[in-house]
């Protein structure tokens, strides 16, 4: 019997109860053989609009559409059986409005199954957070550097710095008091990601944060190697899966040019195989 049989997925509310306990494991995924792999090991597996850049080549999270979001969280909903489902937002699908944001995250819900939505944002996003929360969507709330900003944070920076702890501290309770059942610091010093991990009641999802949050997540595709364009920090290589995977094309081209692949098990006889105990 497997080590997961009987259990199953968790729920937000479940998230918020794992405050301070075991920390909570979590990973992103975009494909259904990926969420399998994850499934057993995870508390929630998130959707990442990261899709953009790992799997679509695109220069930034910007471009990343909600159809997007809907199709890759479908397929990885089809790979979970014990992990909780979260599907990001995408920039432009929330921003405007409480209105817009409900009607577009009903529909990630209703499409992909998800459990709950990520969005981007602190005090600026409390209102919309709080109408999301009050009509039954549970929000992931996610703030420190919020990648769909690049361009008014300046690029790639530390957030939280010196001055700016305070600010961040707000974004902090203002997503706890909006009614969030987490949120995801990312990016900010070690020292500010444990105020804010003791302060709040819900629980922080740590990515470039400190091992103090309540849980960790990381973009899949960098802790196995698969994403080579630049490794921040914060990551760490668990596996070298893109090298492995370069090899393993560079032994294949090999063989085709000296015509040792297929080789005489690869290939099929005139003449099916007799039956095993066929007379
Ligand atoms: O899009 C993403 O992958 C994220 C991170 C928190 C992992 O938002």
């Amino acid at each position: 019997m497997s080590a997961t049989a009987g259990k199953s997925a968790p729920m937000p509310d479940d998230i918020r109860a794992m405050k301070g306990g075991t920390p909570i494991v979590s990973l992103t995924a975009y494909t259904t053989p990926m969420a399998q792999i994850m499934d057993e090991h995870c508390d929630f597996v998130l959707v990442g609009d990261s899709v953009g850049m790992v799997l679509h080549g695109m220069q930034n999270t910007l471009g990343v559409t909600l159809e997007m979001m809907i199709l890759h969280g479908q397929a990885v909903a089809r790979g979970l059986k014990t992990a909780m489902l979260v599907v990001d937002m995408p920039f432009g699908s929330y921003e405007e409005s409480p209105a817009q944001a409900f009607r577009n995250a009903s529909r990630v819900m209703a499409e992909t199954g998800a459990a709950a939505v990520k969005l981007e944002g602190g005090v600026a996003m409390a209102e919309t957070i709080a109408f999301l929360v009050a009509r039954g969507v549970p929000v992931m709330a996610h703030i420190g550097l919020t990648p769909q900003s690049i361009n008014t944070l300046g690029g790639y920076k530390v957030q939280g710095r010196e001055d700016k702890a305070e600010a961040l501290l707000a974004d902090a309770r203002a997503v706890a008091e909006a009614g969030a059942f987490s949120v995801v610091l990312e990016k900010i010093p070690a020292t500010l990601s444990d105020r804010v991990t003791q302060e709040i009641p819900i629980p922080t999802i740590g990515i470039g944060a400190s091992s103090g949050c309540d849980g960790q997540i990381l973009v899949h595709y960098d802790m196995l190697g698969l994403f080579t364009a630049f490794k921040p920090k914060f990551v760490k290589r668990y596996a070298n899966l893109g090298e492995d995977a370069m090899a393993a094309v560079k032994a294949y081209a090999d063989e085709v040019r000296a015509r040792s692949f297929p080789a005489e098990e690869h290939t099929f006889a005139d003449t099916a195989p007799a039956k095993k105990g066929a007379p």
